[in-house]
């Protein structure tokens, strides 16, 4: 799995630690294999989330289902899918507070959608970001934050986000630096959701 530490990190990439690349399932060796497990095994979560019986029966915005769908979405590929990471990271909060700060976020979320306190798109990239930030797995916390804001669009009445109309945001292009540019103004100001807000529209 040396090519997994070896590899060149794009900006704003979470690099993957020699613990929890040992536990790589496929027995592969570039990174365009990696690439093209992940993407095999997001799509058959992607059918699951977004079909009508999961959406009728299932709750985005629940603790469990969080897990479920980082679980679904990489357990062909790492084994670590759907457990919170247990090391720190130069971006997220000290994984000690991954367990107490998903639920806090979750009741913030459902609260201002609920109350209406906020547009449904508003809450739902606002949730998206601090999800982000929080980066509570070791890796795929992007692509896993990008999708439950989808399912979670749809669950509220909204179509799914386009996120620039970039296909997976995870390899480096206009696309993905804009995307990251976005969630950088929101850091740097929580009123500017503009940039993210026509980004994930456009
Ligand atoms: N400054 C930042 N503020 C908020 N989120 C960020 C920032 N930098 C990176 N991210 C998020 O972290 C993701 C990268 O984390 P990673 O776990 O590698 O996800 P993935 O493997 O799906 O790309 C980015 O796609 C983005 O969602
Ligand atoms: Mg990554």
């Amino acid at each position: 799995m040396n090519f997994i530490l070896n590899q060149k990190y794009s900006d704003g990439n979470t690099p993957i630690r020699p613990e929890e690349a040992e536990q790589l399932i496929p027995k592969i060796s570039t990174l365009a294999e990696l690439n093209e497990y992940e993407a095999v095994n997001i799509l058959r979560a992607r059918e699951w989330a977004f079909d009508n019986r999961t959406m009728k029966s299932n709750d985005p915005l629940d603790e469990v289902y969080v897990r479920e769908l980082h679980h679904r979405m990489f357990d062909n590929v790492w084994k670590w899918a759907g457990t919170y990471r247990q090391t720190q990271r130069n971006i997220g909060c000290d994984p000690k507070e991954i367990v107490q700060r998903i639920p806090q976020l979750l009741a913030n979320a459902r609260y201002w959608l609920e109350n209406k306190t906020l547009p449904v798109d508003e809450a739902l990239l606002r949730f998206h970001h601090q999800l982000t930030k929080i980066h509570p797995f070791a890796n795929g916390n992007g692509r896993h934050a990008r999708m439950i804001a989808d399912i979670a669009a749809v669950k509220y009445g909204q179509a799914e986000f386009t996120w620039g109309a970039g296909k997976d945001l995870v390899a480096a292009g206009d696309a993905r630096t804009r995307y990251l540019a976005a969630l950088r103004a929101l850091d740097a100001d929580e009123n500017d959701l503009k940039s993210l807000f026509d980004f994930a529209r456009s």
